[in-house]
């Protein structure tokens, strides 16, 4: 299969960024320590050993050229093995982040490479505390997994039954345009936020929006707020209220 592994590296999302051409898709890079490892926002994703650190690089040629989809699938992938290899209650946090327990246990990044006006290919980093210590900054709203099952679990197994799951379960069904449709069901079936819910979205761009969520689409989040204004959304920090 393709795995590369690297002792330590700047960040599996760069080192795809840069090697992306030569590779080919489906493509993991794994690191046990990252130096500069990145999340959303540009924040800074602290990555020593013992936690799981990778990144998986698709390029689409017929597949959808899309990214939300390989990360609504890559969360779905995660929150099934942790559902029912590790028989664990995970949530998918909207948009891709895996909760257990009401904490951050995974966050998910999504990147294109652009060349021209259309993406080339698509990186999707996972990053998973595992065995990992968590940042006193962080210890109040993220979990590692050997705190909820009470030991450490080997990266290794981890990984191949993730990478197992992704190919059998995912890639080998849905890698077509129509499955969409399919993917965007599943996640919505394990989203923490519903229609109706009453959420605060902290953004990029526009500040907080506070509101009702009025639908949830594959690739956004509409929210009425209290203006009566429909405020489309794909990406934020969520709290439903
Ligand atoms: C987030 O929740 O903000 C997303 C965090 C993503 C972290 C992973 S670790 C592997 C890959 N390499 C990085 O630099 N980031 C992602």
């Amino acid at each position: 299969d393709n795995l590369i592994l690297l002792d330590k590296v700047d960040s599996t999302n760069n080192y795809i960024k840069k090697h992306w051409r030569e590779l080919p898709s489906e493509t993991v890079v794994w690191a046990l320590e990252q130096t500069e490892g990145y999340g959303r926002k540009n924040s800074r994703w602290y990555s020593p050993l013992g936690g799981l650190w990778f990144s998986v690089l698709f390029k689409p040629r017929k597949r959808p050229l899309i990214p939300y989809y390989y990360l609504r699938m890559y969360s779905l992938v995660i929150y099934n093995v942790l559902k029912k290899k590790y028989k664990l209650n995970p949530i998918i946090k909207w948009p891709n982040d895996i909760l257990i327990n009401s904490k951050k246990v995974c966050g998910i990044l999504g990147e294109s490479v652009y060349n021209g006006g259309s993406p080339s290919c698509v990186i999707v980093g996972v990053g998973i505390n595992v065995n990992n210590e968590l940042r006193e900054e962080i210890s109040n709203s993220s979990i590692a997994l050997k705190d909820v099952v009470g030991k450490e679990i080997p990266l290794r197994k981890l990984l191949n039954e993730l990478n197992h799951v992704a190919y059998h379960s995912y890639y080998l069904k849905y890698f077509k345009p129509k499955a969409i449709s399919a993917i965007t069901k599943m996640w919505l079936n394990h989203l923490n936020v519903k229609v109706g819910d009453k959420v605060q979205v902290s953004t990029e761009n526009n500040g907080s929006i506070y509101g009702i969520v009025n639908d949830i689409q594959s690739d956004y989040l509409e929210i009425m707020d209290d203006n009566g204004e429909l405020r489309k959304i794909n990406s934020g920090e969520l709290i439903v209220i």
